[in-house]
């Protein structure tokens, strides 16, 4: 049974005249990844600091494990290192004068754990973030991704009723980001972790959440799963943060050549380089339109599909088409060289780093 882990009743959280948080109401469950989406500034890091006991709100209530946390009109205020919080922040924050098991090990130092308690669990997360062995490497001699994992590392290794992770991707390349967002979900699966994740990148929020708030000016506009709020948009502000991002549904298809993302209709499929779906599974696929290319009729490589041009507008300096594959129907913009009338055949060239299905039976 999947249990309320964070509440927030009303949360209010003001600098000055600006409400950062907005009286925000909102509740976790167990193993859920909980995605906050929105803008610079709409108040994203104020929340999560907030769960961690950073900041003390100016009103309202919030639960853990249903027990008040903070509750200002109760006197209630629990202190960050007496709330059971994972958080790795929006710049990864790792210190460059400790070595990777000291960085891992300073959340367990200051609550004074015992030494073999310490190297025990402080071996248990590197070995958990693929880190095992390299405890006595200097924390700047690492790579992007390596100095991700030990921020994670450091965030998992008290056990924490909840991981905040403010960001933890944006400073690294598309290529890795799209590697951690995968190794993030398997380890989130597999340690049965609830996540409170924040992200401004609508497709890394549609392919790794549960459900998604998408945040303005310190309120909730509107909380649901990636389709709900991606189809049933509650209010043109989410229409429009979310309005470019192409959404197709297909199934997995895994076998000897690799794993496949499957269209209907006999559209094609698109091969998930370097990932590992079972087969069968139904599955959906959120992918950037800039992250499509229109090329002329021909067989499709592993890269391509098939399909349609239903439409054209002339724009000046670009082709907007109305096009349709497995389907779907959505836009794409294309330079002025090459020209699709109304009608014709074409292929969809995706860029394979950008292929994160969601399987639909996923929890
Ligand atoms: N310590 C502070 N003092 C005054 N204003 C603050 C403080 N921290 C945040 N704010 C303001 O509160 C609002 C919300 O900030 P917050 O950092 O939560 O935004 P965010 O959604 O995380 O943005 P970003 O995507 O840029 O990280 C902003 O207007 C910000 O300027
Ligand atoms: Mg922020």
């Amino acid at each position: 049974m999947a249990q309320t882990v964070l509440e927030f009743r009303e949360v209010v959280k003001r600098f000055g005249t600006v409400a950062a948080v907005d009286q925000v109401s909102f509740v976790i469950q167990s193993g859920e990844i909980f995605t906050l989406l929105g803008p610079s500034g709409c108040g994203k890091t104020t929340t999560l600091r907030l769960v961690a006991g950073l900041e003390e709100p100016d009103d309202g209530e919030i639960l853990v494990n249903g027990i008040p946390v903070a509750a200002p009109r109760r006197n209630v205020f629990v202190a960050p290192d007496k709330r059971q919080m994972g958080m790795v922040f929006q710049s990864y924050a790792i210190w460059p004068h400790l070595n990777v098991f000291e960085n891992v090990a300073f959340p367990l130092r200051v609550r004074r754990e015992s030494a073999p308690a310490i190297k025990e669990r402080v071996r248990n997360a590197l070995e958990t973030v693929g880190l095992a062995g390299l405890d006595d490497r200097g924390a700047t001699a690492l790579s992007g991704g390596q100095q991700q994992r030990v921020a994670l590392a450091r965030a998992l290794v008290y056990a924490p009723s909840i991981l905040l992770l403010d960001e933890p991707l944006s400073n690294l390349d598309a290529k890795l980001r799209e590697q951690m967002r995968f190794e993030i979900r398997a380890l989130q699966k597999k340690l049965q972790l609830t996540l409170l994740y924040v992200t401004h990148d609508q497709t890394e929020a549609m392919t790794l959440s549960d459900r998604i708030a998408v945040v303005n000016r310190g309120r909730f506009e509107q909380v649901g799963t990636p389709v709900e709020v991606y189809e049933k948009a509650a209010t043109p502000f989410v229409a429009e943060f979310l309005g470019r991002t192409v959404l197709l549904e297909g199934s997995i298809i895994s076998n000897h050549s690799g794993c496949w993302f499957e269209l209907p209709n006999g559209a094609g499929r698109l091969l998930l380089e370097g990932q590992q779906w079972a087969g069968g599974l139904s599955a959906r696929l959120f992918v950037r339109p800039e992250d499509i290319e229109i090329l002329p009729f021909g067989e499709p490589s592993q890269h391509e599909v098939s399909a349609t041009i239903e439409e054209v507008a002339y724009l000046g300096d670009r082709f907007e088409y109305s096009v349709s594959a497995g389907g779907k129907h959505f836009m794409l913009s294309a330079a002025k060289k090459n020209r699709y009338p109304a009608g014709s055949e074409v292929r969809l060239r995706f860029d394979p780093v950008r292929l994160n299905p969601r399987p639909v039976d996923h929890p």
